[in-house]
């Protein structure tokens, strides 16, 4: 058993944050198994016999918030984060993104870049991650089991595609299915707590209808998330629609292919029509949110509100390479901005998202789209213990405090300021890992 005491900061809904002073919380086994605010802590520590070595008492300007969940992000283009961004993203996809997925039939590669990717994702606060691996099998098993020796809790996608792609990068039509059912059937029999296999077909331009139809049925056959993307940009909407015949816009091709789930996270979502969403909807269907992206490589500005509105859970995504940082503090800060610069185009009354809304959607929300809201996202007893200690004094870096700021504005500041130096613990499962994540990011290699 592990006792953590202080101020805990949490959402239960996009509009109801709680700040809790002087918490005690207590997890066992990974889960969290009691929750008290305004708590005796020596009085708890004594009654739940927990030994000294096993408290956690928080500072005075350290708070505990669940861990940071990134809805959407690509491991192997970790390597292009920070270039490539002059080009839109059909020319983006072409030049720069499959040949550098490419290289990920070499193990070896493949292990150097993925250790890094959890590694530092991990500490900058993700302690959940939906990844694209590539289409290559064994690597993205390697991701998997990456993740799972250095803690993360991830998703992991073998990526599917079987058509519109350069001859050194896509899959024979004869053995695509046989491969994801592999990849599957293998990540699952090694039984990993935290690490969990996902279908993903790339999109709908590299992927037949065919192979639509038999990925949803491996998804429904082995109860698996599904990923993909979506109404990304103008030219890729086109595109999409005019090769799938009989489909009457993007929606209805993932429809069609019954991709549409509740266990599915679909990534931008930028041109979705009221339809399309009326669709989604009812499939119970998420988006993932990706506004650096969708600045970067200039697909657009998604209207946040508006899904929301309509009644779809949104997570936030880092999309690297197309975003390119992979912090979820970053995309928290480019969904604020997008948000603002979309409100100076609508009427008074449109609200744009403020911090409180992104922290919502990095921790509980990006939960909810993930389908796992019951398991991860808030300080629940029964609910795993994803975690992140924050210590706001820093020493260096932007994030100054002052005496006497409210409770609010500090974490308005973390949230606009603070980066992974503020981040002191992470934990997952109740495992705390940032500082192996740490020692692995201290060695610099490639
Ligand atoms: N659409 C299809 N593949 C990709 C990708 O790798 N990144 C982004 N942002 N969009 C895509
Ligand atoms: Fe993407």
């Amino acid at each position: 058993m592990k006792l953590f005491y202080g101020l805990v900061i949490h959402s239960k809904s996009i509009d109801d944050l709680r700040f809790l002073p002087n918490t005690a919380l207590i997890v066992e086994h990974g889960k969290i198994v009691y929750i008290e605010e305004s708590a005796d802590v020596d009085k708890i520590q004594q009654q739940y016999q927990i030994s000294p070595e096993n408290v956690v008492v928080l500072k005075e300007n350290e708070f505990l918030m669940p861990g940071m969940i990134d809805t959407h992000i690509h491991a192997p283009q970790y390597v292009n984060a920070g270039f490539g961004l002059e080009l839109p993203l059909l020319g983006w996809l072409n030049k720069y993104t499959f040949p550098t997925e490419a290289r990920f039939s070499d193990l070896n590669f493949a292990n150097e870049v993925y250790t890094r990717v959890v590694a530092n994702t991990l500490s900058n606060g993700t302690t959940t991650a939906m990844y694209f691996a590539t289409i290559h099998k064994e690597s993205a098993l390697l991701l998997g089991d990456i993740a799972h020796q250095i803690g993360q809790r991830a998703f992991v996608g073998k990526v599917s595609m079987d058509q519109n792609s350069p001859d050194y990068y896509i899959e024979e039509k004869s053995s695509a299915i046989k491969e994801i059912e592999d990849f599957i059937t293998t990540l699952q029999s090694k039984n990993y707590p935290n690490v969990q296999p996902v279908i993903t077909p790339r999109f709908a331009i590299t992927c037949s209808m065919e192979l639509m139809k038999n990925l949803s049925e491996l998804a429904s056959k082995y109860n698996v998330n599904i990923q993909t993307h979506v109404s990304e940009n103008p030219a890729e909407c086109e595109v999409a629609v005019s090769l799938h015949e009989g489909c009457r816009d993007y929606v209805d091709i993932y429809a069609q292919a019954n991709l549409l789930t509740a266990k599915t996270i679909l990534a931008h979502g930028i041109y979705l029509s009221d339809d399309e969403l009326e669709v989604l909807h009812k499939f119970q269907t998420s988006i993932s949110h990706c506004p650096n992206s969708n600045c970067s490589i200039r697909s657009g500005m998604c209207d946040v509100r508006r899904l929301m509105m309509k009644g779809l859970h949104v997570g936030l995504g880092t999309d690297v390479s197309g975003g390119f940082n992979p912090s979820i503090l970053d995309a928290m800060r480019f969904a604020i901005t997008v948000s603002n610069i979309l409100s100076l185009s609508k009427s008074e009354d449109y609200k744009p998202l403020n911090f409180k809304d992104v922290f919502f959607m990095s921790t509980l929300g990006g939960a909810q789209a993930l389908g796992v809201g019951d398991k991860i996202g808030s300080f629940e007893i029964g609910k795993d213990f994803d975690a992140l200690v924050i210590n706001l004094s820093q020493t260096d870096g932007n994030l100054e405090l002052w005496p006497n700021e409210s409770i609010e504005n500090r974490l308005s500041k973390w949230i606009h300021l603070g980066d992974d130096r503020t981040i002191s613990r992470v934990y997952v499962h109740g495992v705390e890992v940032k500082e192996g994540a740490s020692n692995i990011l201290r060695v610099k290699r490639l």
